[in-house]
């Protein structure tokens, strides 16, 4: 039977894992995690993340072929194939702080791989890496040879939250690469014999190490650089009294662009885009192409652009301060179908809104009240660090209060900003919710997930990214 550890019990080491074993039943699967807590959901009733279909797989395989512990040392010396699926989150300090990937994490997983192996393995690059990444690792792997064969090869995810399984199913592609020696091509095909189990062959896309490491660089840069586009759009409709939604539908008919990926929102999310995107510009400038990294760069530039405009909006339609009123925020997560708050943009939303001492009640159908004060106390970036570097407990803040209903948010509120696309909020009692708001009552749509006109029949004052202006916040915007 062939064994697989997969370092790194996350959004991505958990799912894919799961997919594996539910394909592979003659493969033995074990995922390990320094993190006692995660480990230990992953053995519950109440999995660590929230992913529709996800239980089902997890509840089919988990005891079979499918194994959570926290032993990683032993689980690694075990294993044929050791994925390494930890975080790579942008550095913080030093060398190309606020950039860079911070390789630290999976540094640290490389060396335990080279101390404790005494069997020949394949190790995948699951997490995503700066391009020749493989290369340094290669090196920790084969400094202190005791006569191993390691053979390092990438095999990048892209799977969307919300969707992990559906993609993990039916994926457009799963990449891998690896080196053109003999032995770097027979592990190639050993893993394409993993995936072969369910994934048809036309769509297993074979490349060599760097073009694989850098095509998910590219990819990720290629989706978000889409949202920026539309969202810029969006801006221009503003003023034009164009709706961004038609343009994206007329857009998106031309069969070389295609319809997805084209909705206008309050920007971008996610624990990914931003940071692979920053450390692509990181890459750019470190080989010399500083043209090449002011053009990515601008991708992050138009999404923070588009953050604060939406603040602006608020703040300016609402005769230009929120100070001291009620301001419901109708979602925290960073999509829909995720409880998964990292870079999220409900954060910089609410950061500017508290600026202007509103007072915020928020509801999200999955984000705890702990997880929103955590994430509103914390500083950028470090989300993705150990605790030390995040705030020990959520911090109290007097003008926030966090809900579990859309209606009670939205008592006595002066104005609801809709932040996240959940289903639910198109289906709220709207009229109900107007008449117990404070008049005017405003209603901010950074998703587009309303009929504007059947708001405004209600009483509502309405902006929703991208459409033709209401005439009252027409008349009252300072220049945005
Ligand atoms: P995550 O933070 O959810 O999970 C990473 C896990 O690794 C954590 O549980 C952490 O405790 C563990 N870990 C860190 N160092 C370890 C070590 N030395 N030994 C054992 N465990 C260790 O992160 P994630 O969202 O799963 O992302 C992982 C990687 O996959 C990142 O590089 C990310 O860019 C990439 N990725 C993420 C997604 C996504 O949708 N989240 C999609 C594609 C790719
Ligand atoms: C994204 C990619 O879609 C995956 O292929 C990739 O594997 C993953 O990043 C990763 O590397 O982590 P994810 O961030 O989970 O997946 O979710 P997306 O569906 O891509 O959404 C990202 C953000 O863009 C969300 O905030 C979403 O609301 C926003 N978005 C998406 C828009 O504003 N408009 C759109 O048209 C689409």
């Amino acid at each position: 039977m062939v064994k697989i550890c997969c370092i790194g019990a996350g959004y991505v080491g958990g799912p894919t894992m799961a997919m594996i074993a539910l394909k592979c039943p003659d493969i033995e699967v074990v995922v390990v995690d320094i993190s006692k807590p995660r480990i230990a959901a992953w053995n519950s009733d109440e999995l660590p993340i929230y992913e529709p279909g996800l239980d089902e797989v997890v509840k089919k395989c988990r005891g079979k072929n499918l194994f959570f512990s926290t032993e990683v040392e032993k689980h690694v010396a075990e294993a044929d194939i050791v994925f390494v699926s930890v975080n790579t989150p942008t550095k913080t300090r030093g060398l190309g702080a606020g950039k860079a990937a911070d390789l630290t994490y999976w540094e640290s997983a490389a060396r335990m791989i080279a101390d404790v192996s005494k069997s020949d393995k394949i190790v995948v690059e699951k997490s995503t890496v700066p391009v020749k990444t493989a290369e340094a690792i290669e090196k920790i792997l084969t400094h202190n040879n005791k006569g191993i064969n390691f053979q390092i090869l990438s095999n990048p995810e892209f799977l969307a939250e919300g969707t992990a399984i559906e993609d993990l199913e039916k994926p457009d592609r799963v990449l891998i690469g690896g080196r053109t020696t003999p032995e770097g091509q027979k592990a190639v095909a050993a893993l394409k014999a993993v995936y072969a189990h369910w994934v048809p062959e036309d769509r297993i896309i074979t490349t060599n190490l760097w073009s694989a490491e850098l095509s998910k660089l590219a990819a990720n840069a290629f989706l978000a650089q889409r949202i920026s586009s539309i969202n810029a759009m969006s801006a221009l409709c503003e003023s034009t009294g164009a709706d961004v939604s038609e343009v994206a539908y007329a857009v998106g008919k031309d069969s070389r662009i295609g319809p997805k990926f084209l909705n206008a929102s309050v920007g971008f999310g996610g624990s990914c885009f931003q940071k692979d995107i920053l450390n692509l510009v990181y890459i750019c400038e470190c080989n010399g192409l500083p043209e090449v990294a002011h053009y990515w760069k601008q991708v992050v530039s138009i999404n923070d652009y588009q953050k604060t405009r939406f603040v602006k909006r608020v703040v300016s339609s609402m005769f230009n301060t929120v100070s001291g009123k009620k301001i419901a925020i109708l979602g925290f997560a960073f999509k829909k179908d995720t409880g998964d708050t990292r870079e999220t943009p409900a954060i910089d939303v609410c950061h500017g809104l508290l600026g202007d001492k509103a007072q915020l009640s928020i509801y999200d159908p999955q984000v705890t009240e702990d997880q929103i004060k955590r994430d509103l106390a914390m500083n950028k970036f470090d989300w993705d660090h150990p605790q030390h570097l995040q705030p020990q407990s959520p911090t109290a803040f007097k003008q926030v209060s966090v809900v579990w209903d859309a209606y009670e948010a939205c008592k006595d509120a002066h104005g609801i900003c809709i932040i996240t696309e959940w289903d639910e909020f198109k289906k709220l009692d709207y009229q109900k919710l107007y008449d117990n708001m404070q008049k005017p009552a405003f209603l901010f749509d950074g998703r587009n997930v309303l009929n504007v006109e059947e708001m405004r029949k209600i009483g509502f004052v309405v902006y929703s990214i991208g459409k033709p202006l209401d005439p009252w916040v027409k008349d009252l915007q300072v220049s945005i």
